[in-house]
């Protein structure tokens, strides 16, 4: 079974000056029970390609493929359904719904893809307790904290286990504690074999909960390190 696997990825924006190269053929690969971590330079095309990855930004040429899918042959329609039951996405931004609670924020994903909202709400329960974020259950978004928001945006992305979770900067705003705690999370999903986890990070406090640590350089994946594992912090 494959995890993900792209080859050759490009893509270009349009700028006044002409179109620039953002990704210019990335070979990367993130193994199903493995937490691989995406590093390198503000620039370099990280957030670019998870959003690739997920289907979330269209027009790259090359191949995408997310556990035997093709990606990049999906048309939007069929990106949506796609998405729903096989990715959980934390952005850089959070991007929570403001006119929602907490617990109505994270139990989304499980409405979108058809649970009733009470089950969808007792899983977004459970999960934002072990994140910390009982007290804060029917607070909206604006009522938080930079790294209470970003735990809703973690629980969100989790509630509906999905087999790929792509995080982008996940503990940024977070305390050290806070942040080993949610690299404990996102580690325990992924050590499924059926399930994979990319983690773009700029924090060498969670470097050793990676499997593997992907480096990119303008628009390039340069180099490919393996955590030992021995070197691999415990998640209990
Ligand atoms: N929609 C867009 N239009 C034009 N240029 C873009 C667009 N999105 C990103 N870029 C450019 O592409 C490059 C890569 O951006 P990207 O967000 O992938 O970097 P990053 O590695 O995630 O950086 P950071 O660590 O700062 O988040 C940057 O130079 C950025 O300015
Ligand atoms: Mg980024």
């Amino acid at each position: 079974m494959s995890g993900v696997v792209c080859q050759q990825v490009a893509i270009e924006f349009p700028s006044a000056a002409g179109p620039i190269k953002v990704l210019k053929g990335v070979d990367f690969e993130a193994r199903p029970g493995e937490l691989t971590m995406l590093v390198g330079p503000s620039g370099c095309g990280k957030t670019t390609l998870i959003s690739v990855i997920a289907g979330l930004l269209r027009g790259a040429t090359g191949s995408v493929n997310v556990f035997g899918q093709q990606v990049t042959s999906l048309s939007n329609r069929q990106l949506v359904p796609f998405r729903l039951a096989n990715i959980g996405f934390i952005f850089q931004q959070y991007n929570l719904l403001a006119g929602l609670s907490v617990i109505e924020n994270a139990a989304v994903p499980l409405v979108a893809a058809g649970s009733p909202w009470p089950d969808a709400l007792d899983a977004a329960r459970d999960l934002l307790n072990t994140l910390g974020l009982t007290p804060h259950l029917t607070k909206l978004p604006r009522q938080l904290s930079g790294g209470q928001q970003q735990r809703v945006a973690i629980a969100r992305a989790l509630v509906h286990k999905p087999r790929l979770l792509l995080c982008d900067e996940p503990t940024a705003a977070l305390d050290g504690k806070s942040g080993q705690a949610v690299m404990g999370l996102l580690r325990d999903l992924a050590v499924s074999p059926d399930r994979a986890a990319i983690v773009v990070t700029h924090d060498p406090r969670v470097y050793a909960y990676a499997n593997r640590i992907a480096h990119m350089e303008d628009g390039l994946l340069v180099n490919v390190e393996e955590v030992l594992p021995a070197q691999l912090a415990t998640t209990h």
